[in-house]
């Protein structure tokens, strides 16, 4: 058992056994350590100001990602080496991305510019040469509110040329061997019984730790519940952070389903997604930002219960399932069935989701995922629904659909399924009766993302839309991104 924390800041390993639980890496960078390079703008994930990147090996290679120091314990950097913007420059001499900023006269107030450097930064160790459109997404989560993202994309354009030759890349094979001494096997834990900051390294910890602090709070990313400590002001005593626990991780792809497990972050996990339909795969480029991915993990989302997050009714639709863990067992559901009511799932206290897993679509099956959102890009949904469809020739002999953002859970339009199920794609009026149904299904409320009327409306047209992109010949289709039936 490790009682502090340890990570590495410009080459030398600091451990720290006197943090809070819920101390942000934020304020222990601004405040702790007094370096303030780092900036604090919206304190909730959504800006980017206050951006750093964390090094890890991960598979054996050395990974540079980028995160919301905002909202992420500073707990949660253990074994890692956090990289701000402080760190870049050699004496006098900018860094490549640092350069091309000035260069491309792409910083104003420069308040935004710290977050976006290390975005950038993480591009340019990237092997590959960034176009556009991947600049753009790695942008997603970095606002500018004076400059304009011309310039910014430009001096991203001018550097993030796949050749990354920095300070860094430079001692990559040291830095790879301090993070690969540094990341230790341990059980770690911080703190006393009553307020601790806890990362146990295996499921077998974990249970055990669970089971004698089943009050104790799990954290996997913390783009959830940093935020209940930022914005609600919660205090959180007894912190369990999952990052740690080496079998909680892993994708598993077959040929016949996926199995996640739940501390895979959304980023590691959006190939695979893609994979099974590329709707899943956009549903996952629009997911939050490339630092809510880099930090958020599959389980979190799961787990949280949230009416209105992505992956839920995604997987539904698929007939996905969520495997549970209380101490040494296991218990396998139906997602569907994990959600009771707002708030409150079938799971136990002392009890962990430790996987989903995904049934791959077989022959005749047809899937179909829309997010509605105020924006495109990092922004959760006022509506989000997903469609799989069996057809048997023209005719629809199997239907799955659920929605987010219209109802107290995520949840499946059972009434919809019904109607739909004997309908032809050949004879549009018979859709009529399916979408009327969903009225049936949906009592969609009234908040601050869209009205209950807006809502029903548009899941009706999102069944429409599906409906419509089956039944017409792929090519006609027109759409942002193909359809898997377009590019077969
Ligand atoms: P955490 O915050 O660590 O935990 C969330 C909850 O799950 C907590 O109750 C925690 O105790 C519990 N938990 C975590 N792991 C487990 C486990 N293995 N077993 C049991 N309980 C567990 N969500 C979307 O769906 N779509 C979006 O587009 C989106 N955009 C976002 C944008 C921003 C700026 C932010 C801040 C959040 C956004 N979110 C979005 C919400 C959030 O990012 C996701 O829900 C994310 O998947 C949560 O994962 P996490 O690992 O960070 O969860
Ligand atoms: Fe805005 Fe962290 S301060 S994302
Ligand atoms: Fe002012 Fe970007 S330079 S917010």
């Amino acid at each position: 058992m490790r009682n502090s924390i340890r990570y590495i800041r410009r080459g030398v390993v600091v451990e720290r056994s006197d943090l809070d639980p819920t101390r942000t890496l934020l304020d222990h960078l601004r405040i702790d350590c007094q370096e303030t390079g780092t900036k604090e703008g919206c304190n909730e994930g959504d800006c980017g100001a206050c951006t750093v990147v964390l090094a890890r090996v991960k598979d054996g290679q050395l990974t540079y990602e980028a995160v919301n120091s905002c909202i992420l314990f500073a707990g949660q950097a253990d074994g890692a080496e956090i990289i701000t913007v402080e760190d870049l420059a050699e004496g006098q001499r900018l860094h490549p991305v640092q350069q091309a900023m000035v260069d491309h006269h792409a910083s104003q107030c420069g308040f935004c510019t710290p977050g976006i450097v290390m975005s950038l930064f993480t591009l340019y160790h990237s092997p590959v040469a960034a176009d556009r459109a991947t600049i753009n997404d790695t942008l997603a989560g970095n606002l500018c509110r004076c400059t304009g993202y011309r310039p910014i994309i430009d001096a991203a354009l001018a550097t993030c040329d796949g050749r990354g030759s920095d300070q860094f890349s430079a001692a990559a094979d040291s830095r790879m061997v301090a993070l690969t001494a540094l990341a230790g096997e341990d059980d770690v834990f911080t703190g006393t019984d009553e307020r601790f900051f806890a990362a146990p390294a295996s499921t077998a910890s974990l249970a055990r730790l669970l089971q004698r602090f089943p009050d104790a709070r799990m954290v996997a990313g913390a783009t959830d519940v940093g935020l209940w400590v930022t914005k609600r002001l919660a205090d959180i005593p007894r912190l369990i952070w999952l990052g740690g626990v080496r079998d909680l991780g892993g994708v598993d792809e077959s040929d016949d389903e996926l199995v996640i497990g739940a501390n895979v972050t959304l980023k590691d996990a959006s190939a695979a997604l893609g994979r099974i339909d590329p709707d899943l795969g956009e549903v996952m480029r629009r997911f939050g930002s490339e630092q809510v991915r880099t930090s958020g993990t599959v389980g979190g989302n799961i787990a949280n219960g949230s009416p209105i997050g992505d992956l839920a009714p995604c997987l539904i639709a698929l007939d996905g399932a969520v495997t549970l863990q209380r101490g040494d067992a296991l218990r396998i559901l139906p997602l569907e069935k994990f959600f009771i009511a707002y708030g409150k799932q079938d799971r136990a206290a002392d009890e962990f989701v430790r996987a989903l897993s995904v049934p791959r679509l077989r022959r005749g099956q047809h899937f179909r995922a829309f997010k509605i959102s105020k924006r495109f890009d990092e922004d959760i949904s006022a509506v989000m629904g997903a469609f799989r469809f069996t057809l048997d020739g023209r005719t629809i002999s199997d239907a799955r659909i659920a929605f987010g953002g219209m109802a107290a859970t995520p949840k499946r339009a059972e009434a919809t399924e019904q109607a739909i199920v004997g309908m032809s794609l050949e004879r549009p009026t018979e859709w009529e009766a399916a979408i009327e149904a969903m009225a049936r299904d949906y009592q969609p409320i009234d908040d601050a993302r869209a009205t209950g009327a807006y809502r029903l409306s548009t899941a009706r047209a999102l069944l429409q839309k599906a409906l419509f992109e089956l039944s017409a010949a792929p090519s006609s289709i027109t759409r942002i991104s193909p359809t898997r039936e377009a590019a077969e």
